[in-house]
């Protein structure tokens, strides 16, 4: 006899089948008239299923007092209609199989509310709650719809390598990767010596696949990375991550507008997927992390994003009455404060904003003809801020060279990416979601920390 999803069951299950079952209890019920109830949970949906044992079931007499919460059994039975309301079936077990215990007394996940804080300290057990149970299905269906979306529309998934020796945002927020022994190093107390690191000069993790993505939008078409990032920026806030998932496409050929609006179809089309698939984790989030996520999610899907430049944005911003902890002036970068303005009091919806001082963006984007701007565009949405950057790339090479100048780059060392505009260069655009931004929004979490598995932030690395 195979072994059956609870999700399969609840979803198909017929009174009169014979099911076998596994999973973690989540809490027993013993009944004075010689049985018990046991809700079982074995993470393939929200819901647990309920066991109807008889005390002359197989295993019963033996193993039931140790069947407590996050216990794990076995269960063989037949489905019956459910007399409870919610539930269409249960099963009614005629052997039980005690496969692991859980000591009472030591299990932190007993049967009440804890807090999310609390749930990053056991990072091991917290997959096991209603909620992030919940996360993590939502967050698979996520990622297959991302590449859903651009397999169907015929881009090539590439791979970019993550340790890397370019810098591609230009920020020096890199982690370093090095096989030399730092010991040693500082003992002696001379200056580092590339030459002998493993690689043969500095390399570091990296931040963005973007420059690699290049290469291959260049040269096999429209393509896209999907793939772990890491930024060794100091920021303790609710929306930044250490190590974090980028899904970037880059597209020959596309110009600013045609970015915007694969930008915004994309995130239509994985939200839209989310919620046709996910309805029963997504009542969920509606019910129990924020009431107005199903209705915030509705009015992304129904309304066309706002398209307004950086410098009508910062025009709002300084003749809003609001009060801001940081002050606003052309040529600053908005403020998570300034970007929730933006889209959750003014514009109430997406807003994606386009054109902004090339003195606070990176050496790639595309220079404007008003020498001050640049063709960058942030997609900004309610409660999160910026979820996605991108930019028309800069295509011409005497413009390119100039920006690296500026930026205090060498184009040396970037000799493969400077090459792409000797030999064929085409106009190009793509840009970068943050797949834990897109997941906080879709579930309502408010933090961060709590939508990717294992949370790498500053001083802290467990699990
Ligand atoms: O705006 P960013 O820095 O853009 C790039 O890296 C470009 N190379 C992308 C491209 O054009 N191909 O980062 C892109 C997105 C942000 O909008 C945000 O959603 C996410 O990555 N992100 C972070 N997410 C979590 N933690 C952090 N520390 C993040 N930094 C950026
Ligand atoms: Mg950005």
């Amino acid at each position: 006899m195979t072994r059956i999803r609870i999700a399969n069951i609840l979803k198909d299950g017929k009174p009169g089948e014979e099911v076998l079952i596994s999973g973690w209890v989540r809490t027993r019920r013993d009944s004075k008239n010689a049985f018990s109830f046991i809700e079982l949970n074995d993470g393939s949906c929200m819901s647990n299923i309920q066991v109807v044992i008889d005390n002359d079931a197989e295993g019963y007499s033996e193993h039931i007092k140790d069947v407590t919460t996050g216990a794990s059994v076995t269960i063989k039975g037949e489905l019956k209609e459910s007399p409870g309301k919610g539930q269409r079936v249960e099963v009614q077990g005629n052997s039980i199989q005690l496969l692991g215990t859980a000591d009472a007394k030591t299990y932190a996940l007993q049967k009440k509310r804890h807090s999310f804080e609390f749930l990053r300290e056991i990072a091991h057990l917290r997959p096991r709650t209603n909620t992030f149970g919940a996360i993590a299905r939502v967050r698979n269906t996520i990622c297959f719809a991302i590449h859903q979306f651009f397999q169907e529309q015929g881009f090539i998934s590439v791979q970019t390598p993550i340790i890397t020796t370019s810098d591609c945002e230009g920020a020096g927020e890199m982690f370093q990767v090095t096989t030399l022994n730092l010991n040693r190093l500082a003992e002696r107390k001379t200056e580092v010596d590339y030459e002998q690191d493993f690689f043969g000069k500095r390399a570091s993790l990296t931040v963005s696949g973007q420059l690699e993505a290049e290469i291959f939008a260049t040269s096999v078409g429209k393509c896209y990375t999907f793939g772990p990032t890491f930024r060794a920026e100091k920021s303790n806030t609710t929306r930044h991550l250490s190590e974090f998932w980028m899904v970037e496409p880059e597209m020959p050929f596309y110009e600013l507008e045609d970015n915007m609006e694969l930008a915004e179809s994309f995130i239509k089309s994985v939200i839209g997927k989310v919620l046709e698939d996910c309805k029963e984790d997504m009542e969920f989030f509606n019910l129990r992390i924020d009431k107005t996520l199903l209705e915030t999610l509705q009015n992304i899907m129904e309304n066309e994003f706002k398209r307004v430049s950086y410098t009508e944005a910062i025009q709002l911003l300084k003749d809003c009455d609001q009060k801001f902890e940081y002050p606003i002036e052309w040529g600053t970068d908005l403020q998570s404060e300034h970007e929730r303005y933006l889209t959750e009091t003014h514009f109430k919806q997406p807003v994606i904003l386009y054109d902004y001082p090339r003195t606070i963006k990176p050496f790639y984007m595309r220079c404007n003809d008003d020498g001050k701007t640049v063709r960058a565009m942030d997609v900004l949405v309610p409660r999160i801020g910026e979820i996605i950057g991108g930019s028309q790339r800069e295509e011409r090479l005497d413009v390119l060279l100039d920006r690296m100048k500026e930026c205090d780059l060498d184009p040396e060392e970037y000799w493969w990416y400077v090459d792409l505009r000797r030999y064929g260069s085409v106009p190009h655009s793509g840009f970068g979601l943050g797949l834990e931004r897109l997941v906080q929004l879709v579930t309502g979490m408010t933090n961060i920390r709590d939508c990717i598995p294992f949370t790498r932030t500053p001083k802290n690395a467990d699990f």
